[in-house]
């Protein structure tokens, strides 16, 4: 299994991968808006302010993650991670750990002080995610699951309280998604 980082040539095959994998995971209906919602990621967010990591395996992609910018009122360097998916017939073997880890990786190495993402605790505390208050940071929207609100610090420095209100990037800024 190789790590890289997405490339705009990948666009097709990575919004199929998301596409087919929430269609078995989530039914046909969320397939196809997943599928778009990573088509739009694709298209409408800057380039610095999106960045994606895909796992290939003899030349295939079967996992894929973003991580778009998320912005906090301290003005501390953020990203969120959402969407990810790993190849159906592939899940349950670690890729999608180590793709998070090597994408992690890169935000480290961009400076990138805080890392969010909004999910299952119980996947995403594997690669350092921890549950996080809306009273310490607050989400852009409100949540349907409290729970899956989380995040880890990159730069070695605890996770401070920010005040005031946070943004995601325009793909993400839809309040059915949160
Ligand atoms: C969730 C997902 C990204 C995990 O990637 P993965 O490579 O299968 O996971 P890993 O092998 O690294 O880690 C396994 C852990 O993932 C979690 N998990 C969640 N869904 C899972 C699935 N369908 N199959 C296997 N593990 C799953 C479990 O916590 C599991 O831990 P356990 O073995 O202790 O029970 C992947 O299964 C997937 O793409 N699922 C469908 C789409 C999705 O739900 N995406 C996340 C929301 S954006």
């Amino acid at each position: 299994m190789k790590y890289s980082l997405f490339n705009s040539s990948n666009s097709q095959d990575v919004i199929e991968l998301f596409s087919a994998v929430f269609s078995v995971s989530e039914g046909e209906s969320e397939g196809q808006t997943i599928g778009r919602l990573v088509s739009t990621l694709i298209s409408s967010t800057p380039s610095n302010d999106l960045i994606g990591c895909v796992a290939i395996d003899n030349g295939r992609i079967v996992g894929c993650i973003f991580f778009s910018r998320f912005t906090v009122a301290n003005g501390q360097v953020a990203f969120i991670l959402s969407p990810v998916a790993i190849s159906t017939e592939l899940q349950g073997r670690a890729i999608g750990q180590r793709l998070i880890n090597y994408g992690l990786g890169c935000l480290k190495s961009l400076n990138v002080e805080l890392a969010f993402t909004y999910g299952d605790p119980a996947f995403y505390s594997k690669t350092g995610f921890e549950q996080i208050s809306e009273s310490v940071v607050k989400a852009p929207f409100p949540l349907s699951q409290p729970i899956g609100w989380l995040a880890q610090s990159l730069d070695g420095q605890p996770i401070q309280a920010i005040e005031g209100v946070t943004q995601c990037v325009e793909a993400l800024s839809d309040p059915d998604y949160w």
